[in-house]
């Protein structure tokens, strides 16, 4: 049986809050907006799962206290999933940046982290272009299946070792727009 769009009977648990994750996503950006208060700033968010962190973190930098000179946002698009719950270990570029980011100070703004194996290509692949400053953001760490040494600079929540799904995540594309972090009842895996 598949999960269907109308999601009843397929959550199995709320892990965090939609108020849980707007707190972190306020707490990431105070800590960006000071760490390069009155510079210009490049979020680079990669999509698909970092869409919503993205924009909320943007907005929310424009709210704090100190706060860069400028924000731009732009995205990279990368896939590792595929439709399954494991990763495949490879990661493919299915869309690159539109802005140069060479000079530039880029946060990369990841929805979770798991193996690490997204975060490190992708530090790798802008860093070798030279910015002036790199970081990386991430809202959910899930440490327990690293696979590489990754680095993160900001990090919002701890994520339980399930496959989850919400504020962006999804299984088989479904689940993105749930405004909280969930877990699915085990059913839905089973056609896996
Ligand atoms: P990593 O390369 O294993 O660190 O995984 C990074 C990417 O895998 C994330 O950007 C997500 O798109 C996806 N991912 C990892 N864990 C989950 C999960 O629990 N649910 C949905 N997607 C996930």
């Amino acid at each position: 049986m598949k999960a269907t769009q109308t999601y009843s009977g397929t959550i199995e648990r709320e892990i965090y809050t939609r108020e849980e994750i707007a707190h972190a996503i306020d707490r990431l950006a105070s800590e960006i907006g000071s760490d390069f208060a009155g510079q210009p700033l490049l979020l680079l968010g990669v999509l698909k799962g970092a869409l919503y962190v993205v924009t909320d973190l943007a907005r929310a930098i424009a709210q704090t206290a100190v706060r860069p000179s400028e924000v731009i946002v732009d995205y990279i698009c990368v896939s590792s999933y595929g439709n399954e719950t494991r990763s495949s270990g490879e990661v493919r570029l299915l869309k690159d940046t539109a802005e140069t980011v060479t000079g530039r100070n880029v946060v990369i703004v990841e929805d979770i982290v798991d193996n690490g194996l997204t975060l490190e290509y992708l530090s790798a692949l802008i860093g070798e272009r030279k910015p002036a400053a790199l970081r990386t953001c991430v809202l959910f760490d899930k440490p327990y299946h690293r696979r590489v040494g990754v680095r993160l600079d900001y990090t919002g929540l701890s994520c339980p070792d399930e496959f989850v799904v919400g504020y962006g995540l999804d299984y088989q594309e479904l689940f993105r727009n749930l405004p909280y972090l969930a877990q699915l009842q085990p059913w839905v895996f089973q056609s896996e």
